[in-house]
């Protein structure tokens, strides 16, 4: 496994690889790396010749100083994890390197970036985005792998390629589960011990919702169950929960007629923000 730190020496050794025709599937990722991450590795390993693996903690897309400070790091694990998966390719640069400058250019994804994460975190897509767009631009790659633990995430980046003719094939991998069903995360580490015992039930909410909504396809009673599901949970503290139209992100058509559907939230667990969502039906790629 090769690990470069500067754009530079990463594009020398690509160019090389892609002149042999091979073909590189990047998955981004900001390190403290789990399954979740390990399951976008396996995707693109079996689809690419050479998985380049990204790790940066990119400063551009946290709104509190205080959140980028604590992001978990644990740069000698994930080197171990990703030689394990057979990882060829991790990058690991510096803030210097990917932000020589401050960047001038501001990204904005109008409705897309109006409601859900981009309501409750100002900017903080525009930050991914300029990231991302940097990464696509330093590997070139042929497909790029996004959780959809980050839905609306993958949502503004299928816009993004759309819009700047990225020639990138974005790939969406479903979400990863603990046993007890909490969506892993590297935020799940700074749990504690009391909230990480009812983490899961921001799943199971979600479940609740789903079922509501096959059983009466009732979209404000469906939400309503979940939100009165957790309310009995008081250490879990709800910021959000949509039901939204999975590729538009509007609202579902009243009545109903039956579009695929995301079931979306937020909740703090003490100080740790969790997001999860579930699909009404298999999303699309
Ligand atoms: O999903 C993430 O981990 C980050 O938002 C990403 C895509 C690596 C950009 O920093």
């Amino acid at each position: 496994m090769q690990v470069f730190s500067t754009p530079d020496s990463l594009k020398a050794f690509l160019f090389e690889q892609r002149s042999q025709g091979k073909k590189i599937g990047l998955v981004p990722t900001m390190g403290a790396l789990h399954l979740g991450h390990l399951e976008l590795i396996r995707k693109s390993v079996r689809s690419n010749d050479i998985t380049v693996c990204s790790i940066y903690v990119n400063p551009t897309q946290f709104n509190h100083k205080k959140d980028l400070k604590d992001y978990p790091r644990n740069l000698d694990q994930d080197l171990a994890m990703l030689k394990n998966e057979a990882c060829q390719v991790v990058f690991c640069p510096e803030d210097q390197v990917m932000y020589p400058a401050k960047p001038g250019l501001s990204l904005d994804f109008g409705y897309l970036e109006s409601v859900m994460e981009g309501r409750q975190r100002p900017g903080h897509f525009n930050g991914v985005a300029l990231v991302v767009a940097k990464l696509f631009h330093m590997v070139q790659p042929d497909c790029a792998y996004f959780g959809e633990k980050d839905w609306q995430q993958l949502v503004i980046i299928k816009q993004m390629v759309n819009d700047f003719s990225f020639p990138v094939k974005v790939i969406g991998v479903a979400i990863v589960r603990e046993k007890d069903g909490l969506a892993m995360s590297s935020r799940n580490q700074r749990l504690s011990t009391e909230h990480r015992s009812v983490a899961s039930e921001l799943f199971k909410a979600l479940s609740v919702v789903r079922q509501q909504l096959q059983q009466l396809q009732q979209i404000d009673k469906a939400k309503l169950a979940g939100v009165k599901y957790l309310s009995k949970f008081p250490t879990i503290n709800l910021q959000y929960l949509e039901i939204v139209h999975s590729t538009s992100l509007k609202p579902p058509s009243v009545p109903y007629g039956k579009e695929p559907l995301s079931i979306c939230l937020a909740a703090f667990l003490g100080k740790v923000r969790l997001i999860d969502n579930v699909p009404l039906f298999d999303n699309l790629n």
